[in-house]
């Protein structure tokens, strides 16, 4: 107990001043052209234009991947659908002393702890970073340091919880973010160390969720090139992803899908096309799935499989389409299974126990089952439980045991 109070005895002195957060709008309308286009985008790099510039000619593209999570992966409370029930009334409660309260305040929402019945630290939820697929984790500033709040929303529970890796006996608010979360739950985002080793970031400079450029490169000269040239139906100034090797597109995906690595050079100059070992120090044991971990490493784990080793062609889009949400659509996947599983390859599933529907409509259930991560799990608070987050792997293999179909 004396621990904790002397944490918040300190802590009180700092949230004395709650900082208004004023987003600075990064949006401006440019007459000339009739599109938006976000400012200081990429810092001094004015070749972007984002996302909302790519509607007026890809609509449809726009529209579907505005439904997905890559979309939905990081936005400013202000701006976010996030569910009015899910923070009413609740509070987590770490001990008889100690809990976490989750309410509105001013048209904002906060978490407040209270040690022994007094208010200790009350933090607004000024950003939320994950698309609620799993989970959402909430981040508060004071417009230049971003900290993570102590209670994550855990959507499978439906509750909130401790945030990952957060002790389950004393509240934090101190634990600061860096870079690293931006540059794969972000579009751009600045940050400057100060002498104490503190990240500080320059908020109207940052472009929250992922964009149509994290993937197609800077797109202003194209959208200037076919605003002008209606007539020209061939993209120009513009990085084609098809026509990429399968080295290059793997590693456009794998830039935020093998893991935590070591920068070698800022993540947010990485381009598709660029070699990924350029700008990321090497992932050990790629190849010994037993040191895989399957948060987040799809790379690594879907690279050790046959199915990848022994097709030339195989790579992330051969089974997602990353313009549409399809997650949970196990018929969908099976169909991409069977362009090479089929009658005519030969190479068809040699299981014959189940009956002939559920095997076309389901292959992933038995070939790339659900696995606890190592990495995403939960601590419940007060409960001394640890709670694995379900990840499907991507080591595509068999299973014997392991086979549950639902
Ligand atoms: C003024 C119209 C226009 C705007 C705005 C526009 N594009 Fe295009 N884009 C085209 C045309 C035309 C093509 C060629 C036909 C097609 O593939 O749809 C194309 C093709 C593409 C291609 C395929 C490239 C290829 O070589 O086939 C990509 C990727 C692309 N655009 C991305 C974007 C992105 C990202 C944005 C927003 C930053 C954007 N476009 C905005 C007109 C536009
Ligand atoms: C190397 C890239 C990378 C970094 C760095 C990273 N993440 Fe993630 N994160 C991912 C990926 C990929 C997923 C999706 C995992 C999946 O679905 O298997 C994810 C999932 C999540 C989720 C769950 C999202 C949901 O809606 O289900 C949260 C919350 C999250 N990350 C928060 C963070 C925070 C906070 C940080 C910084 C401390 C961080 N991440 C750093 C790549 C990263
Ligand atoms: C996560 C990465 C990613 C994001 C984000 C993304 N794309 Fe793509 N896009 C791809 C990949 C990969 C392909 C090639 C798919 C294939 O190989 O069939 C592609 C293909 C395209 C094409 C050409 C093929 C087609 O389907 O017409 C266009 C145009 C395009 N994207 C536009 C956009 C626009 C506009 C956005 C934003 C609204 C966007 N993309 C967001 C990865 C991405
Ligand atoms: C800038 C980082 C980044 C890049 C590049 C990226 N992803 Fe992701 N991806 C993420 C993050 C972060 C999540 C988790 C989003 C969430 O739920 O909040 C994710 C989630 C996913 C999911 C799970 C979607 C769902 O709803 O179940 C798939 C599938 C996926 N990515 C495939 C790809 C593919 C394929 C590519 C390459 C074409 C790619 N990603 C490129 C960061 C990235
Ligand atoms: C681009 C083609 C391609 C796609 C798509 C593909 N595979 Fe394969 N797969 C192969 C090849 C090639 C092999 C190796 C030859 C064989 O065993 O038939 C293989 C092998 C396998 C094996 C045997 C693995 C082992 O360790 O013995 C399984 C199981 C399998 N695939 C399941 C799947 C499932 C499930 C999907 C969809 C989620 C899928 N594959 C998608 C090409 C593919
Ligand atoms: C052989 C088919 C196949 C290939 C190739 C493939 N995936 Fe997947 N992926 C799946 C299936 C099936 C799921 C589960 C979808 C679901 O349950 O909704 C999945 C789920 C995911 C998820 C969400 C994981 C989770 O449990 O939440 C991510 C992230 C992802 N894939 C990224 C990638 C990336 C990055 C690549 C390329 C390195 C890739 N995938 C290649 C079939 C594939
Ligand atoms: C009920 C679980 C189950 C389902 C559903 C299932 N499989 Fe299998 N599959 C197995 C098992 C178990 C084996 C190994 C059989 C053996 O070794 O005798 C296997 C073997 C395979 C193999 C390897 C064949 C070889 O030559 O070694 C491939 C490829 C495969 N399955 C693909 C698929 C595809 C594609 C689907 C969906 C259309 C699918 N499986 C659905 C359980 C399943």
């Amino acid at each position: 107990m004396k621990l904790i109070s002397k944490y918040f005895g300190g802590y009180r002195l700092v949230i004395t001043v709650i900082v208004l957060l004023i987003y600075f709008g990064s949006c401006m309308y440019d007459t000339k052209n009739s599109i938006k286009v976000e400012k200081h985008l990429f810092g001094a790099n004015d070749n972007y234009i984002g996302s909302n510039s790519c509607f007026t000619c890809h609509e449809k593209i726009y529209e579907s991947y505005a439904k997905t999570t890559h979309y939905k992966t990081s936005e400013w409370m202000k701006n976010s659908a996030f569910k009015d029930e899910l923070y009413k009334s609740d509070s987590v409660v770490y001990n008889d002393n100690l809990y976490v309260k989750v309410h509105e305040k001013n048209g904002g929402i906060y978490q407040s702890a209270y040690s022994n019945g007094l208010l200790a630290a009350t933090h607004r939820l000024d950003m939320v970073i994950g698309s609620g697929k799993k989970g959402q984790t909430f981040l508060f500033t004071n417009d230049t340091k971003f900290y993570q709040l102590p209670l994550s929303w855990a959507i499978g529970a439906h509750r909130w919880i401790n945030s990952p890796g957060y002790p389950s006996d004393k509240v934090m608010f101190n634990r600061m973010v860096y870079v690293k979360c931006f540059e794969c739950h972000a579009t751009y985002a600045e940050e400057k160390l100060n002498d104490t080793g503190e990240a500080l970031f320059d908020t109207s400079q940052m472009v929250l969720s992922i964009s149509c450029e994290t993937c197609h490169g800077p797109g202003k000269q194209h959208v200037h090139y076919h605003q002008e040239n209606k007539a020209d139906q061939k993209g120009k100034y513009i990085i084609n992803t098809q026509v990429l090797s399968r080295q290059q597109k793997l590693d456009a995906c794998a830039s935020c899908h093998s893991g935590l690595r070591e920068n070698i050079k800022t993540a947010f100059s990485f381009l598709p096309g660029n070699k990924l070992d350029d700008f990321f120090k090497p992932a050990y044991h790629k190849d010994s799935t037993a040191q895989l971990d399957v948060h987040g490493n799809q790379y690594a784990l879907l690279t050790a499989s046959k199915c990848f080793k022994q097709s030339m062609v195989l790579n992330c889009s051969s089974c997602h389409n990353v313009h549409q949400q399809e997650t949970d659509s196990k018929q969908l996947f099976a169909q991409r299974c069977m362009n090479c599983h089929n009658d005519n390859s030969h190479n068809l599933c040699t299981e014959k126990h189940t009956d002939k529907l559920t095997m076309i409509n389901n292959c992933i259930d038995c070939h790339m089952p659900m696995q606890g991560s190592g990495q995403i799990n939960f601590n419940s608070a007060n409960k001394r439980e640890t709670k694995y987050q379900l990840i499907r792997t991507h080591l595509i293999g068999i299973y014997k045991d392991k086979v549950k179909l639902n």
